[in-house]
């Protein structure tokens, strides 16, 4: 069993690669300028708006927002994981990828994942053998008006009736078994005692970006509950982030324009049966914005489909709510509600291809959706409805991304509602820019204002050159502190200090799987003003240290000034806030 990677490697043959070469390979660039640019490979364009910076190894598209390290870039482009991302990287630079020594137990990740991968791809084996055998499976399918070819490509299996089926034929060996029951194929109602989870169902396997399958949906054959029954969450299997037929989309159309959001698996099987290759469904949830973000990676037009009752409507607005977030200029959305009683797979095989296609085009775009919604249930003709809708829609408009978009949303709303689209805006930032900035009441800060930038610009210079960490001393308080961004930052500042010879690209990797990581994408793109040169940098990365430590001990000084009105300082607290007065 392969071990660890060890993390000095990684950050060596990143800090060796260079992501115009790696990328150059594979999309041919183009010098502009300082630049490289392209055509972008993650969406559809004419004129090149991607472009790749050599100076901070990094790539953006201006059009998609796609964005990313070298080791970004080829799990984009290749569909690849970390580790296959490390290894393809490693083979290009002709170089070994050398492992850790791990000790039982602590064998990474990957190697306890793929176990699980093979048993279920063994199951869905067995399954689609067992479809081929079975008439009332195949009967079933047919009168659902699907061919052999469909239930082929989506892989469709029969898992028979009994409680043992895949313990008979696969369980012959403990750690088979084990596998099995960490796949979530096998329920244990109590030690020793196991069964098959799916017996007597249609199943549905659903794969991963590379194909994998990680999780079954098994319908019932006939009436009976519960109508489905899906995988459990697994190491290998999270729903809120997969996607029902997203890899047999991507497999049947090289280049997707578009894609359908439906509820079913079904929906999906059918409309592909229909011709409709499109389709995805999320996995009887909400869709998440996981998953939204996932399927705008690859197309920039999302239409979700549901039905047209009560239940889809609250779906549709879910899932509204979910893509603002991340509704980028470039980026649309829509929703196509069906006749009552319908669902894609009984429409499409009611009316067929081409007007199942009509209704997508006509589908009604999410600012439509979302002011027709508001304006439903809120009656602006007095005052007071003005004001009602105001402030339902402002929360829902401030997390768009600023964009063109979003300004048009604004300033439809300020049509609707009578006041300055600037005011609708403004005074969300206001009261933003008020929390971070709060001003002490009881002394005078002067010039001591801290600028609400100064630590997203520390961030940003310590991410672009880690090397400035050897040169300033951040205060060990920064660790603890409680405001947004500062302990990102001594974390940040931690590892650039320790490992001396780290690259940009290598700090910014091993955020991957943590949850600044996005935060620290955009501001490996921010450009810091006057920061060209390397004596600019540490001097404007000093500055902003400088006005951060100001504003942890003006936050100190009013936490000791209160406690000490409340009559309660101990006596080493009394020193601190004599040392603050005098500072
Ligand atoms: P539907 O009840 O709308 O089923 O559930 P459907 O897709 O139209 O299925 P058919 O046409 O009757 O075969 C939509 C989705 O909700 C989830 C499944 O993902 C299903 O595809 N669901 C539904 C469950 O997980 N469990 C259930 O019991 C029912
Ligand atoms: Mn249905």
């Amino acid at each position: 069993m392969a071990g660890r990677i060890p993390q000095s490697f990684i950050d060596d043959l990143i800090a060796r690669a260079d992501i115009v070469e790696v990328i150059n390979t594979r999309v041919p660039l183009k010098k502009k300028g300082r630049e490289y640019t392209a055509c972008c490979p993650f969406h559809n364009e004419k004129t090149p708006s991607f472009t790749v910076s050599e100076a901070k190894q990094f790539y953006h598209c201006f059009g998609c927002g796609a964005h990313g390290t070298a080791i970004g870039f080829l799990m984009e482009y290749e569909h690849l994981d970390f580790v296959d991302a490390i290894e393809t990287l490693a083979a290009e630079y002709h170089v070994e990828v050398p492992r850790e020594d791990t000790p039982a137990g602590t064998s990474q990740a990957r190697d306890d994942k793929q176990p699980l991968f093979d048993v279920l791809e063994q199951a869905s084996q067995l399954y689609q053998q067992q479809l081929r055998s079975s008439e009332r499976a195949i009967g079933y399918l047919k009168q659902r008006g699907l061919s052999g070819e469909i239930a082929r490509r989506y892989k469709l299996g029969y898992a028979p009736d009994g409680w043992n089926f895949l313990l008979d034929n696969m369980g012959s060996n403990a750690s088979n078994i084990n596998h099995l029951k960490a796949a979530g194929m096998l329920v244990e109602k109590s030690p020793g005692k196991r069964y098959d989870r799916f017996r007597d169902r249609i199943m549905f396997p659903i794969l991963d970006r590379r194909g994998h399958t990680i999780a079954f949906g098994g319908r019932i054959i006939d009436d009976g509950e519960p109508k489905y029954l899906n995988s459990p969450e697994t190491p290998i299997f999270h729903k809120g982030y997969e996607l029902y037929g997203f890899y047999e989309a991507r497999q049947a159309l090289r280049n997707l324009q578009r894609i359908v959001v439906v509820e079913g698996y079904m929906d999906v099987v059918a409309l592909a049966q229909n011709g409709i290759e499109y389709a995805v469904a999320s996995l009887g949830t909400a869709t998440t914005k996981d998953q939204i973000q996932k399927l705008f990676r690859s197309v920039h037009q999302l239409i979700f489909c549901y039905d047209g009752d009560q239940a889809g409507q609250k779906a549709a607005w879910r899932a509204l709510e979910n893509t603002l977030p991340i509704l980028r200029d470039g980026l649309e959305a829509r929703f196509l509600f069906l006749p009552d009683g319908e669902d894609p797979d009984s429409m499409v095989r009611k009316e067929g291809k081409d007007a199942f296609e009509k209704r997508l085009e006509n589908a009604t775009p999410l600012s439509e959706f979302l002011f027709d919604k508001l304006l439903k249930e809120i009656d602006t003709r007095s005052m007071d409805g003005k004001a009602r809708l105001a402030k339902t829609a402002r929360p829902l408009l401030s997390t768009i991304p600023e964009s063109v978009f979003r300004d048009l949303m604004y300033k439809r709303l300020s049509e609707l509602v009578g006041i300055s689209d600037d005011k609708l805006q403004g005074e969300i930032v206001s009261t933003e820019a008020e929390k971070v900035n709060k001003q002490p009441t009881t002394r005078s800060r002067g010039n001591r204002e801290v600028k609400q930038n100064a630590t997203r610009d520390a961030i940003a210079l310590l991410l672009q050159h880690p090397e400035l960490a050897g040169e300033t001393n951040l205060p060990d308080f920064f660790a603890s502190a409680s405001i947004q961004g500062f302990s990102l930052l001594y974390a940040l500042y931690q590892i650039a200090r320790d490992n001396p010879a780290i690259s940009s690209s290598a700090l910014l990797e091993r955020w991957r799987d943590k949850g600044d990581f996005e935060i620290l994408q955009k501001l490996m793109q921010r450009n810091v003003f006057g920061t060209d040169e390397k004596s600019g940098q540490l001097a404007v990365f000093n500055d902003a240290i400088q006005r951060l430590t100001m504003k942890l001990n003006d936050e100190r000084f009013e936490i000791l000034e209160t406690k000490l009105k409340q009559g309660g300082l101990s006596e080493a607290e009394l020193e601190e806030y004599k040392s603050l007065l005098t500072r």
